[in-house]
């Protein structure tokens, strides 16, 4: 799309400003960006971004800020196609306290290359995602540009009414749920089991979107049928049952797995690039005894037959290693991988397909809004070898003891895996870096890392 496209960025040491020389570069562009001073060492981040070495020239600008009533009059007299972006303040993943209109860097940052890219963008886009003070400002021109915003409490959040299932609405364990902003008015918990007939009737009635996430996410197990397969297939089978009774219901997301497209006899060497069309093959999963990859592959196969006999509207969700924050306390499957490799227990060299449980959260939310959305999606930010987690943390960590000495054979280019349809969702995966940090900050929060 951007192939080849040759843009200017000005002020590329700021903020904002970085993260979008890293987004365009990203994207296929070339960027010419200006800053004060390109040997500043303030500046050498840029040299670092992926295509940097073939597709960033710095040039040296001393630049004052234009009023934006000089920047239109000009504009005005000379023919040039302006867009002013207005965004409130602009923070990280961290969320700020106090009366403040804030905005993601990374939606600043995209909102800027749509208002190159959208042929229609034209005039001023004013926008902030959460308004924490009691103005209100309109969304719907930053909207018209495809800007969507990064989710800040997801359905709560868009105003949704949750009917949430959990096995055991006295589990300690879902106490974080009651605190999200909005839970108390339209949060309501049922109880239900995946393996009891007719358990997700209740929950399930009058429901518009329903995202079954349910199942059992482990690896080792000695009775696989039991533990794994019955739990993922019937469950499923059982929750889609309930909601062809009921006629509330307009579409139906799973949370599947790259563990249901990637099992199978395909090569994956560099050259190769994955995507929605591979599925894993049931005999291979079971030579290899992968049950959990069975049970993920035989639930979708079971789901897509339902679906279509039933007349379901289906989307199936496929993420890969999902990490980033978490917001209770108890370590998942996933989570307690990146602990291993962070204490050097994994010490297995093989790429890892990572993305973020905020874009997954987010991948479900635009599932389900976006209308066209349909068949199967690849949630992959990025694949990536171990030894690239462990320069990432190094760098964000260096006091952070690292046991393991990694050989450079760890780090050999891995395939790859499209994001194009993931892409006509509305997603795009947050950098490695981020989630990373943000993973460690949490396991150090809930007391999982000590340093
Ligand atoms: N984490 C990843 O890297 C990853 C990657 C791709 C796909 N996924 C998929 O994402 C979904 C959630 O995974 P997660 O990582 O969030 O794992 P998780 O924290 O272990 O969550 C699994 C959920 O399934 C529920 N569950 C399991 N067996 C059940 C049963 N018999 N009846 C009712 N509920 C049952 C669990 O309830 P309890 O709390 O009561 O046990 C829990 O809420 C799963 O479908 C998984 O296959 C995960």
């Amino acid at each position: 799309m951007s192939e080849d496209k040759v843009v200017c960025v000005t002020g590329a040491s700021g903020y904002i400003a970085s993260w979008l020389v890293k987004l365009l570069l990203e994207r296929g562009y070339s960027v010419k960006a200006t800053v004060r001073d390109p040997d500043d060492p303030k500046v050498k981040h840029l040299h670092e971004f992926e295509g940097a070495k073939e597709k960033l020239l710095l040039f040296k600008a001393l630049s004052k800020t234009l009023a934006e009533e000089a920047a239109w009059k000009f504009a005005k007299e000379n023919g040039i196609d302006l867009v002013t972006l207005h965004p409130g303040v602009v923070i990280g993943a961290e969320a700020l306290p106090g009366p403040y209109k804030l905005v993601d860097v990374r939606d600043a940052a995209y909102a800027h290359i749509q208002a190159l890219e959208v042929p229609t963008a034209t005039g001023r886009y004013l926008w902030e995602d959460k308004n924490e003070t009691t103005q209100q400002f309109s969304k719907e021109r930053a909207k018209s540009l495809g800007i969507n915003f990064m989710p800040w409490e997801l359905l709560l959040g868009h105003g949704y009414t949750v009917k949430a299932t959990v096995r055991d609405p006295n589990d300690p364990n879902i106490k974080h749920l009651h605190t999200l902003d909005g839970a108390t008015e339209r949060l309501h918990i049922f109880k239900a089991n995946l393996m009891e007939e007719g358990s997700f009737d209740s929950a399930v009635d009058g429901c518009e979107g329903v995202f079954h996430t349910a199942s059992p996410v482990f690896l080792s197990t000695n009775d696989p049928q039991a533990e794994l397969i019955d739990p993922a297939v019937k469950g499923t089978l059982n929750v889609l049952r309930s909601c062809a009774k009921v006629q509330s219901v307009k579409r139906v997301v799973i949370t599947s797995s790259t563990a249901s497209v990637f099992f199978n006899e395909r090569p994956l060497t560099p050259d190769v690039v994955a995507d929605e069309t591979w599925f894993s093959d049931p005999d291979f999963c079971k030579k290899s005894k992968n049950w959990y990859a069975l049970s993920k592959t035989l639930a979708e196969e079971a789901a897509r037959k339902f679906a279509k006999e039933n007349g379901i509207d289906l989307v199936t969700l496929h993420p890969g290693f999902v990490i980033g924050p978490s917001l209770h306390s108890k370590l998942n499957l996933s989570l307690e991988v990146i602990l291993n490799i962070i204490k050097g227990v994994d010490t297995f060299p093989r790429p890892y397909r990572f993305v973020d449980v905020r874009d997954v959260a987010y991948a479900h939310v635009q599932a389900l809004e976006v209308p066209t959305a349909n068949g199967r999606y690849l949630l992959v930010g990025k694949v990536t070898q171990r030894c690239e987690v462990l320069k990432i943390l190094h760098e964000h960590y260096p006091t952070l003891h690292l046991p393991e000495k990694f050989k450079a054979a760890d780090c050999e280019p891995t395939y790859k895996i499209s994001k194009e349809r993931t892409k006509s969702l509305g997603i795009n995966f947050m950098p490695l870096e981020v989630t990373f940090r943000d993973t460690v900050e949490s396991l150090k929060e809930k007391g999982f890392l000590n340093f």
